[in-house]
């Protein structure tokens, strides 16, 4: 029973002009993340954020339209070896963002780990746009597409293997799609519960259909990659793309605890806290969320 914590302090793959996003996991780590694990039973594994400085190219025009494509790239690639190391050795690796295009990294990983792994998404927006249909070019609305193959042909993501099959991958939360993805969605029969489902059948239902879809015999394990955008606003407030109608702190909630009792979850993410957005009750308000998303997936009960 040993987490290990992956602190991402990227924001590569984010919005340029809204800058903040790679102070997101020292927040989360810094509210006491680590003690409160430990005081689930845990034994957590933490020394220090990943350091990326270092793998980040010197110069790194666009690619078509993609955003500093070679710096995500190398990050997503290191994030990858770390995340699927902790999964070989046993461990749950816990990723903190960071931007969303971390998930190229994290979910490989697990997929290296675990082949026949499941994923269950839960944000706002599907971030499944390939390179010919991006209209913003931020990597950050892209890594669905390039873990699923749909964006090949990028010499510097040749160490990406598109393994992720259509049918193993589910959306929970959405509300904020470009066209060019509805498409996707229908070209590739992937399953995608947008906020509607959640209005008509509600969350406990909705966690149970995407399982169904995934994870039929619930047999396979699951990477659980959880935007903070998918909550409303009113309740995670400190992130970039914060769209109406979210998903309520109950029901976030309810999410992350279906999911652990499934007794299958083997790697977590938890993206897209963008600390330099909103006021200082904001932040810490969306950190706490945060943190509390994590704890309840690993096990925390209210009784
Ligand atoms: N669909 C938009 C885009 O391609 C927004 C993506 C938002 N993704 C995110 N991880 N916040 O740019
Ligand atoms: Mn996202
Ligand atoms: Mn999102
Ligand atoms: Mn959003």
């Amino acid at each position: 029973k040993t987490v290990a914590i992956v602190g991402c302090p990227f924001g590569g793959g984010g919005i340029p002009t809204k800058a903040g996003v790679d102070k997101g996991p020292s927040h989360i780590v810094d509210a006491g993340l680590v003690t409160q694990l430990e005081e689930l039973g845990w034994k957590v594994e933490f020394d220090g954020h990943q350091r990326f400085e270092s793998l980040v190219p010197e110069n790194d025009p666009p690619i078509g339209k993609l955003k500093n494509p070679r710096t995500v790239s190398a990050v997503c690639e290191s994030v990858a070896k770390v995340v699927g190391g902790h999964a070989r050795a046993g461990r749950l690796p816990v990723s903190l963002g960071g931007d969303h295009s971390l998930a190229m990294g994290t979910i490989s990983g697990t997929l290296d780990a675990y082949p026949d792994a499941c994923v269950i998404y839960v944000d706002a927006h599907t971030d499944i746009n390939t390179v010919a249909t991006t209209d913003s070019g931020n990597m950050h609305g892209m890594p669905v597409s390039f873990l699923m193959g749909l964006s090949s042909g990028v010499d510097a993501f040749a160490w990406l293997k598109g393994a992720l099959r259509p049918e193993r991958m589910v959306y929970i939360g959405l509300r904020d799609l470009d066209a060019s993805e509805k498409r996707i969605l229908r070209e590739n029969s992937i399953r995608a519960f947008s906020m509607r489902d959640v209005d008509r059948h509600g969350i406990c239902r909705v966690v149970g259909m995407a399982l169904d879809r995934v994870n039929p015999d619930r047999d396979r394990p699951i990477h659980l990659s959880f935007d903070i955008d998918a909550l409303d606003p009113s309740v995670a407030p400190s992130t970039v793309l914060p769209v109406q109608g979210g998903l309520t702190f109950r029901e976030g909630h309810s999410v992350c605890d279906a999911i652990h009792e499934t007794g299958l979850l083997v790697a977590l993410d938890l993206v897209e806290v963008n600390p330099s957005i909103g006021d200082v009750k904001d932040v810490q308000q969306t950190v706490r969320v945060a943190c509390s998303l994590i704890r309840t997936a690993l096990g925390e009960t209210l009784v």
